[in-house]
C-alpha cells in the first residue's frame, strides 16, 4: 500500500509497484509503444490515469472531455466498426484489408477513446476546449507510463466519422482526439530518442 505523494491519495496494491518515477522523467523519456499486451492498466491505475487527465488545463472549468473505455470483448466491437467504417468509404476494400482494420482494435489490452465535447455557445473558443482534451489525452499517458505502462496515440478517418462516434456512445459535433491504445510494453523498451526543438524557439526581442 502506498500513499501517491502529492494527492495524498491511497494506493491500491499492485497500482503503483514499479518504482516511482520523477514527473521530470515521464515528460523526457516517453516515447510510444511499438507492442502493447497485458497485463493493462488495472481499475486503481486507471483511477489515477482519468484523476490525471482531470487535472489538464480547462479554460472555464468546462470539463470538455469525454472518455470511452474499451477492453475486453468490446474491443471486438470496436474492430468492427473500425472495418465497417472502412468499407463504407472505400467499398472496394478487400476482406484482408478489412480484416486488418478489425485487427486494429486487437493491438492493446485496453482502448481509451478520448473525445472533446465542445460548446461553442459559450465563450471559450472551441479550438481551446479541444486542446484541453488534448492535454487530457497527454496527461493519461504520461501517468500510464508513471504507473509501469505505456500507450500509443492513434487516430485515423474512423475518428472523423460521425457513425463511429455514434456507435461509440459520443455526439456526432464531439471530436475524437485519440484512441489511446494501452498495456504493458512487450520486448526491449528503447530508449527516447531525443527530439531537437532549438530551430523551433525564438525569442522575441525588446
Ligand atoms: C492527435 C494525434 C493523432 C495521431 N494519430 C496517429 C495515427 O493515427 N497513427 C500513427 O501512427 N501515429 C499517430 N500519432 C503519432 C503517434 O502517436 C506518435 O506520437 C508518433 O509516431 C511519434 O512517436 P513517439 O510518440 O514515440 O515520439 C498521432 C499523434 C497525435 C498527437
Amino acid at each position: 500500500m502506498l500513499i501517491c505523494p502529492g494527492i495524498n491519495m491511497l494506493i491500491l496494491p499492485g497500482v503503483c509497484d514499479n518504482p516511482l518515477m520523477q514527473a521530470i522523467d515521464a515528460l523526457l523519456t516517453r516515447r510510444s509503444a511499438r507492442a502493447l499486451t497485458e497485463p493493462a492498466p488495472d481499475s486503481g491505475a486507471l483511477e489515477l490515469m482519468f484523476s490525471a487527465a482531470a487535472r489538464a488545463p480547462d479554460h472555464g472549468r468546462l470539463r470538455p472531455w469525454r472518455f470511452v473505455v474499451v477492453r475486453g470483448a468490446a474491443r471486438a466491437r470496436l474492430g468492427a466498426l473500425l472495418a465497417e467504417q472502412l468499407r463504407r468509404t472505400h467499398p472496394q476494400s478487400t476482406e484482408e484489408v478489412l480484416q486488418r482494420a478489425r485487427l486494429k482494435a486487437l493491438r492493446a489490452p485496453l482502448i481509451i477513446v478520448v473525445a472533446a465535447h465542445c460548446d461553442p455557445a459559450v465563450k471559450i473558443p472551441v479550438i481551446e476546449q479541444t486542446l484541453s482534451a488534448g492535454a487530457a489525452a497527454h496527461a493519461m499517458m504520461l501517468a500510464a507510463l508513471a504507473l509501469g505502462f505505456n500507450a500509443m496515440w492513434k487516430t485515423g478517418a474512423a475518428a472523423y466519422d460521425a457513425t463511429v462516434k455514434q456507435a461509440l456512445g459520443l455526439e456526432a459535433a464531439d471530436a475524437i482526439v485519440g484512441f489511446l491504445y494501452f498495456g504493458t510494453e512487450s520486448g526491449e523498451r528503447a530508449p527516447a530518442a531525443r527530439t531537437e526543438w532549438r530551430d523551433r524557439v525564438r525569442e522575441l526581442s525588446a
